[in-house]
C-alpha cells in the first residue's frame, strides 16, 4: 500500500506536491473540485515526468469533487486504503475571506471537518495539513518560531488557526492513534522549472509575485509598492519567500517523518529563514530575467507588517529538510510560467 491522497492536488502547491510524490513512487490520488485549477494539470505533471501517459496513468488519479461532499469522500475511502492524506484544498485569499466569511468558514473549516470525519471512519490517521504563517500575530521577533503567539488578523487566518485547534482536539481524543503535522508556509513563489505547472492567478492578483509577472509581461503598467517607510533595510516590506519545489519536498519529508515515528501532533514552519525586501525581489527579478519592472511607492496596505521571516530550525532538525533554491531561482522559474490567458487587458 503506497497510496497518498492529496486534496487540492491540482492547485499551485498541490501540483508540485503530487509531482514530488510521483517521483518517489507513491500512487497519488487527487481530490479537487477544480474551483481554482484545471484538470489539465494532471497531464502536465505527467509530461514533466516525461513518461508515456498510458504507462504511467495508473499512478495518478483525479477524483473531481468537493471535500464538503461526504458521500463523495466516503466512496473514495471505501475503494482505497491511504497511507497518508496531504490536505491542501481550501480557499486562500485574505481579502475575499473578509468579504465572504461564510464561504471561507464553510469551505476551509467545514470541508476539513468532513475530511477528518471520513479519515477517522476509515482509520486513516496520518495527516499533513497546509497551514499558514498568517496565523502568527504581529511580532518584533527577527525570526518567527513555532511557539510564537497565534493571533490571526484576518478571516482566512482564523480559519487556518481553527483547523489547527480542531486537529489538536482530535489528536488528544485518541492520542495513541493520530500522526498530524501542520505545515505553516511562509511565502511560496516560483514554479517547477519546466514552466508547465504553476499558480492560477486571480485578477488582479493580491500577492506580490503574480503581480510582478503581470508587470514584466506588460499587462500591468507598473507595480505599486505598499510603503517605503517600513523599519527595514530599504523601507519596503520583508518576507520569507520559498520556492514551491522546496515547499513541496517539505511535505514529503513531513509525511515520511510521521510515518516513521509514533503518533504525535507537530507544528512546523516551512520557509527559508531568509528575508527579502520587495525592492530586492524586484531588482533580482529584473536582473535574472533581463526585464524592466516600473514601480511606484504608494501608502502601506492595511494589515501588512514590516517583516515576517521563519525560524526553520525545527524542520531542518527533525525532517532533515533544507531548502535548496535561492531568490534568483525563484524569479527565473516563476517567470517561466506565464498563464495570463484568462486576463482581458
Ligand atoms: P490553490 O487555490 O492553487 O489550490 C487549492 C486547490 O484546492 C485548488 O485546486 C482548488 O480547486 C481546490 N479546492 C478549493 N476548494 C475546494 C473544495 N471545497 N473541495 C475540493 N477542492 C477544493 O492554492 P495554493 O496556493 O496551492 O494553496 C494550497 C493550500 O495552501 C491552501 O490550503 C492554502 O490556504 C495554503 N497556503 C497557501 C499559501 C500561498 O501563498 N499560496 C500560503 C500558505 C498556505
Ligand atoms: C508580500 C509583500 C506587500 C503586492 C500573503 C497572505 C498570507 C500567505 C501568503 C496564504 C508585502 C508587498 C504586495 C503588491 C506590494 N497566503 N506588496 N505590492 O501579504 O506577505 O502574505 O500571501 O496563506 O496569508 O497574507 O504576501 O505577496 O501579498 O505581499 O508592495 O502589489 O509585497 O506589502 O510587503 P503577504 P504578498
Amino acid at each position: 500500500m503506497n497510496k497518498v491522497l492529496v486534496t487540492g492536488g491540482t492547485g499551485f502547491i498541490g501540483s508540485h506536491v503530487c509531482l514530488c510524490l510521483l517521483e518517489q513512487d507513491y500512487e497519488v490520488h487527487i481530490v479537487d473540485s477544480l474551483i481554482n485549477s484545471s484538470p489539465n494539470v494532471v497531464q502536465k505533471i505527467l509530461e514533466i515526468k516525461n513518461l508515456k501517459t498510458k504507462i504511467f496513468e495508473k499512478d495518478i488519479f483525479l477524483h473531481i469533487g468537493d471535500i464538503r461532499d461526504e458521500k463523495f469522500l466516503n466512496q473514495i475511502f471505501s475503494e482505497n486504503e491511504f497511507l497518508s492524506v496531504i490536505h491542501l484544498a481550501g480557499l486562500k485569499s485574505v481579502s475575499e475571506s473578509t468579504e465572504n466569511p461564510l464561504q471561507y468558514w464553510e469551505v476551509n473549516l467545514g470541508g476539513s471537518i468532513n475530511l477528518f470525519k471520513i479519515m477517522k471512519k476509515y482509520c486513516c490517521k496520518n495527516l499533513v495539513f497546509s497551514s499558514s504563517a498568517t496565523i502568527y500575530g504581529n511580532t518584533d521577533k527577527k525570526l518567527i518560531d513555532e511557539n510564537s503567539e497565534i493571533k490571526p488578523i484576518n478571516t482566512y487566518g482564523e480559519t487556518k488557526a481553527s483547523i489547527e485547534n480542531l486537529l489538536k482536539n482530535i489528536y488528544h481524543s485518541e492520542e495513541k492513534e493520530w500522526k498530524i503535522c501542520n505545515l505553516r508556509y511562509f511565502n511560496p513563489i516560483g514554479n517547477h522549472n519546466s514552466g508547465l505547472i504553476g499558480e492560477k492567478p486571480s485578477y488582479p492578483p493580491n500577492n506580490l509575485f503574480p503581480y510582478l509577472n503581470l508587470v514584466a509581461s506588460g499587462i500591468k503598467e507598473k507595480l505599486l509598492i505598499f510603503g517605503n517607510d517600513w523599519p527595514t533595510e530599504d523601507g519596503t516590506g520583508v518576507r520569507d519567500y520559498i520556492h514551491v519545489m522546496d515547499l513541496a519536498s517539505g511535505h514529503i519529508a513531513a509525511m515520511k517523518y510521521l510515518m516513521s515515528n509514533k503518533p504525535r501532533i507537530l507544528n512546523v514552519n516551512l520557509g527559508t529563514g531568509k528575508g527579502t525586501s520587495v525592492l530586492k525581489l524586484v531588482k533580482t527579478f529584473e536582473e535574472v530575467n533581463k526585464c524592466k519592472i516600473p514601480y511606484e511607492f504608494v501608502s502601506r496596505r492595511t494589515g501588512d507588517v514590516a517583516r515576517t521571516v521563519a525560524d526553520i530550525n525545527l524542520a531542518n532538525k527533525i525532517f532533515d529538510w533544507f531548502p535548496e533554491r535561492n531568490i534568483s531561482d525563484m524569479c527565473i522559474d516563476g517567470w517561466k510560467w506565464k498563464n495570463f490567458g484568462h486576463v482581458s487587458i
